[in-house]
């Protein structure tokens, strides 16, 4: 196997470390503005899996980049459960919030495996085009979002600073709540289950919103449900490795690392990678940490935050990436300075 990415996620401190970097294929680059233009929603990129594979692989082409992140969107699930969603131009998803035991009751897994099956289809087509392309060493990334953070945005109805009404919930009506994460937990089961029978080669579980939580919570809403997927995950394929990325956890990430079985931790800007590095277990992946703005000065500011990145990873099992995702405003030259960079150290 020469994919280092997989290796890496197996244990091993291969060096100069695999990279890729979340929101890799998006608007900071020209191609992918062209086909974004050529469709009338961003959900309807995310559903026609010709353009989806396409966007996918833009990236790779241009940087040449150790993985292929499936190009969809964490928000997929619920729309997929039956919750209206929408993405409007500068103002990010909007759906219609669920507040009450009727809008849990609305929701339905029934639908789900055809409504994600475009999605199935573009990690098929992403497979086929990594070959055809000649990209034999680029690991495909399959992903979804963890259940805290898509129940953040089906409570709330769209982004939030603090995303307090959801958090209300959790302590007024944890009943309700609970049903909540249960059955997005169960999807997301599913879901995952399904883009690796499809060919995604690791999963990746987006935590943006674990660090809001109190720690009992963060226990309760982040630990746990991760903790579900992830066994029920290897009943079906033992080896198929998973990535966690409970955002902002802090100190929390530790018990993390070490109770949920993931085999790699994101981290997220704010932590000194440094610090980080002694939390985690030995055998589990370090995945992070660049900060995206770095990356948008370029020249030094971005040199010496990738090397101090480096520098605290050397030694163990590590893969380059940003500590959040990369933003519109990023110059492409600049993701080729650290490609370059990374690959020279
Ligand atoms: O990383 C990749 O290249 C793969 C694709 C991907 C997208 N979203 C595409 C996208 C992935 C892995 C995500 C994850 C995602 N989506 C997260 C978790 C990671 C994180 O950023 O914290 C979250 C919270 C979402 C929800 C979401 N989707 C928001 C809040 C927004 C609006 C903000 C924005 O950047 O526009 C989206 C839209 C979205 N998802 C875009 C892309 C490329 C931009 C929409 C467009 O191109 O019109």
């Amino acid at each position: 196997m020469s994919k280092k990415l997989l290796l890496t996620l197996a244990g091993e401190a291969v060096w100069p470390p695999p990279m890729w970097l979340m929101r890799q294929a998006g608007r900071y680059l020209p191609e992918y503005r062209a086909v974004r233009a050529t469709v009338p929603d961003f959900i309807a990129l995310c559903t026609t899996p010709a353009l989806a594979a396409e966007v996918t692989l833009q990236p790779i082409r241009r940087y040449g980049f150790d993985a292929a992140i499936l190009f969809s969107d964490i928000l997929i699930l619920p729309w997929a459960l039956g919750q209206g969603l929408e993405f409007r131009e500068g103002e990010g998803p909007v759906l219609p919030p669920i507040r009450d035991e009727a809008g849990f009751r609305a929701l339905t897994m029934a639908n789900l495996a055809e409504r994600t099956a475009p999605v199935m289809e573009t990690v098929r087509l992403v497979r086929a085009g990594l070959r055809a392309g000649n990209f034999p060493d680029t690991a495909l990334i399959g992903f979804a979002g963890a259940p805290f953070t898509v129940a953040c945005y089906m409570v709330e109805g769209a982004g939030s600073r603090d995303f307090a009404a959801t958090r209300t919930m959790a302590y007024r009506n944890p009943s309700l709540f609970d049903a909540i994460v249960e059955l997005v937990t169960e999807g997301t089961i599913e879901y995952l289950r399904a883009q690796a029978e499809a060919g995604a080669e690791t999963l990746m579980l987006f935590d943006s919103w674990a660090g809001v939580l109190s720690p009992a919570h963060f226990r309760r809403y982040s630990i746990e449900p991760a903790k579900r997927i992830v066994s029920a995950l290897r009943e079906d394929y033992p080896y198929l490795p998973i990535i966690g990325f409970p955002r902002m956890a802090g100190l929390s990430l530790a018990a993390y690392a070490a109770e949920t079985g993931v085999n790699a931790v994101g981290i997220d800007t704010g932590m000194d990678p440094a610090l980080a590095a002694p939390l985690l277990p030995k055998g589990v992946a370090a995945q992070g940490n660049l900060d995206p703005l770095a990356l948008v000065a370029g020249g030094e500011a971005m040199a010496s935050g990738a090397r101090a990145v480096l520098s605290a990873m050397k030694g163990r099992p590590f893969i380059f990436n940003l500590g959040h995702g990369i933003v519109p405003q990023t110059p492409p030259e600049h993701v080729a300075a650290l490609v370059e960079l990374v690959r020279g150290s």
